[in-house]
């Protein structure tokens, strides 16, 4: 056995016994001892040793005050246990996450998550589909903001200044000069405005009204209104444009009838009906016992309209046509009571996952 021993390791052994070593033993004993269980014993972990007043910290503060010539080999001693511990703590949390979705990986007994997969809301399909037939009609579709000016809700469509629709019971106002917009007549507004003819539009959107809510009402609804402007476009065009779009969306045998109406912004004006006929509960109640449905409000656009807008009227003529969504998306889905398409409950929406 050799006694003995050099002038390095005697250097060595004087380290040993140096308090500084010691602590460094002592503190990667204890970390060694540590387990991390659970989320709860990793934090304790990191307060322990990791934190600004952890254990380590506290080690590095005393390493201020160790002679200059050891510096070198406690420096790189404490760096080596600061980045075990930080180790230790990460992977104590790696294998903790792993472990939790091992469990839901692995357990057969679990029941299967099942993921709620969204749908189209009802209103929206009934959009889509209006949309479509109306674009194989050769229509295109604009949109435009709803919250409008007086000038393109009101005044370019000929509202007289002291019309009703103006009034605050039926218009939201934004402020002195904006409102919500009551119609997307404000889009045929700034479409005029800012195209040259032919134009043939039609403006999807919601819309807002100040009504009493109810089962038939809502104080917002939608509507896909419709223009048409071009050289001796004539009421037969309007005509044979809404027939043809009744018997797409309502069927070929749909019937259908045209009274006379007024609207500000079309003269003549007209209100298209569908028959829906008397036979259930629900069709008397809807139709109010005539067996007949307004549908849309249309006519032929008022010449100041198009004056108002820049368009030549010795020149050009055209139609225009709105139509409420709601009520035809009730219609078509049975729906008896028009607000529970906004409430957002998912027993109902769901029922429209397979459109
Ligand atoms: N803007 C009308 C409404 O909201 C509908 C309509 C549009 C009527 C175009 C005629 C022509 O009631």
């Amino acid at each position: 056995m050799v006694w003995c021993k050099s002038i390095d390791e005697i250097i060595d052994m004087k380290f040993i016994c140096n308090p500084m070593q010691d602590k460094i033993k002592e503190i990667r004993e204890q970390s060694n001892a540590f387990e991390i269980i659970d989320l709860e014993s990793a934090e304790q972990y990191r307060l322990k040793f990791l934190v600004k007043k952890g254990l380590i910290n506290l080690l590095f503060q005393e390493f201020r005050s160790v002679e200059p010539e050891k510096k070198k080999k406690f420096g790189a001693e404490l760096n080596v246990l600061k980045k075990e511990l930080e180790s230790k703590h990460k992977e104590g949390l790696q294998s903790l996450n792993k472990s939790e979705s091992n469990e839901d990986n692995t357990s057969l007994d679990l029941p299967a998550y099942f993921n709620d997969l969204g749908s189209r809301h009802p209103i929206s399909h009934t959009i889509e589909h209006m949309t479509e037939i109306f674009e194989r009609l050769g229509f295109d579709v604009v949109s435009g903001p709803e919250i409008e000016d007086d000038w393109h809700n009101f005044s370019a469509l000929n509202f007289p200044k002291n019309h009703p629709a103006r009034d605050m019971q039926d218009t939201f106002f934004v402020d002195k000069d904006h409102a919500l917009r009551t119609h997307t007549s404000s889009v045929q507004v700034r479409l005029m405005e800012n195209t040259k003819p032919p134009i043939r539009s039609i403006m999807p959107g919601r819309v807002y009204r100040n009504e009493a809510i109810s089962a038939r009402s809502n104080c917002f609804f939608h509507q896909v209104e419709g223009l048409y402007i071009d050289e001796e476009v004539s009421f037969s065009d309007l005509k044979q444009t809404l027939y043809q779009f009744v018997q797409e969306f309502f069927g070929p045998d749909t019937k259908v009838r045209f009274r006379a109406s007024y609207f500000p912004f079309t003269e003549p004006s007209a209100e298209m009906d569908i028959y829906l006929g008397l036979e259930t509960e629900s069709d008397a109640r809807l139709t109010k016992g005539t067996g007949w449905l307004e549908i849309l409000g249309c006519g032929m656009v008022d010449v100041n309209v198009l004056e108002n807008c820049g368009i030549d009227p010795s020149k050009y003529t055209g139609f225009a046509f709105g139509l409420g969504v709601d009520r035809i998306a009730m219609l078509k889905y049975g729906v008896k009571d028009l607000r529970t398409f906004f409430y957002n409950d998912k027993r109902f929406l769901s029922q429209f996952s397979s459109l």
